[in-house]
């Protein structure tokens, strides 16, 4: 890690991911808050994170904090109180996220609207109270968790995608809006990660959409953790943890029509074999 991280700031900091890097960081002797729902989960994290501490003989400090990031309203009155105690984060890591994949006319309009107000509403919600403070010390870095679904659409995943094709949008405007005051804007792009949200995924998976994606490997949290921590600092904006993540990109940028191609054919593969059975 290039960068010396003081105090971290982590929605969705209690699971996977999120808990990853939170991992990663207090072993470099970071202090975190970690942002999350679920207060049992936060206790959990909270537990091994200072455990870890205590064996690196690091005096750091493990905040939690239950709260929704879509609520706005409780975003705006429970984030800037808990800042005036511990200090601006100079990392600010948003990973808070849902995902209900299924075929388009499964995704209620329900899912669609609180998938957009958690991944895209919650981000806003967070930067709106932490960018300010960052702005007036002159430094942070933001990394915003979208997925490599952000950059490349497949079947299934439309509520999903919409959401962290969103955040790709607000990362790249925010990188070039903030630049100047000193803030760096990274987006953290993962492929399929073994994490609690993969396993609930798999629940509404499509076939089509497991037909795609068979090949595909699955990363380790903490190696996604590892791959973000090691860029803090860099100049690095887009971040694709893993190999299969970077050539599917690269393959997608160079050769779209492959790749759509390749998406439209086991498609047709899942139906048939669905119209003969
Ligand atoms: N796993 C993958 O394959 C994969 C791939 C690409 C991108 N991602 C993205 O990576 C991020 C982390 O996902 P993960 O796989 O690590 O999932 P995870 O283990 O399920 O963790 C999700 C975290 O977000 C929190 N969260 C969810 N909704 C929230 C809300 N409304 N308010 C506050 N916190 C909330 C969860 O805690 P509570 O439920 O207690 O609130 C949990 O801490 C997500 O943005 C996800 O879309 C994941």
């Amino acid at each position: 890690m290039a960068m010396k991280v003081q105090l971290a700031l982590l929605t969705g900091g209690s699971s996977g991911i999120g808990l990853a890097v939170a991992t990663e960081l207090v072993k470099n002797g970071a202090s975190v808050i970690l942002v999350a729902r679920r207060e049992e989960l936060l206790a959990k994290a909270k537990t091994g994170l200072e455990r870890i501490a205590a064996q690196n003989v690091f005096r750091v400090q493990i905040h939690t904090l239950s709260l929704d990031v879509s609520d706005a309203n409780k975003v705006n009155r429970m984030i800037p109180p808990l800042l005036d105690k511990t200090g601006t984060p100079d990392f600010c890591y948003i990973g808070a996220g849902i995902a209900h994949p299924n075929h388009f006319e499964k995704i209620t309009r329900e899912i669609f609207q609180r998938t957009m107000d958690v991944n895209v509403g919650g981000t806003w919600n967070i930067l709106s109270t932490v960018v300010p403070r960052m702005k007036t010390e002159g430094k942070g870095t933001i990394a915003i968790v979208s997925s490599l679904a952000g950059l490349v659409g497949t079947y299934g995943y439309s509520a999903y995608a919409a959401s962290k094709f969103a955040l790709v949008g607000l990362s790249q405007c925010l990188r070039n809006e903030f630049k100047s005051d000193g803030i760096d804007v990274k987006v953290l792009c993962p492929q399929d990660t073994d994490t609690p949200q993969l396993a609930a995924e798999n629940k509404t998976k499509p076939d089509e959409t497991r037909r795609i994606s068979r090949n595909a490997s699955i990363m380790s949290p903490q190696a996604v953790a590892k791959a973000l921590v090691k860029e803090l600092g860099s100049k690095k904006f887009l971040i694709i943890p893993g190999a299969m993540g970077k050539t599917g990109w690269l393959t997608y940028r160079l050769f779209p029509r492959l790749v759509y191609r390749k998406f439209d054919r086991e498609v047709s593969y899942v139906r048939k074999r669905k119209a003969t059975s």
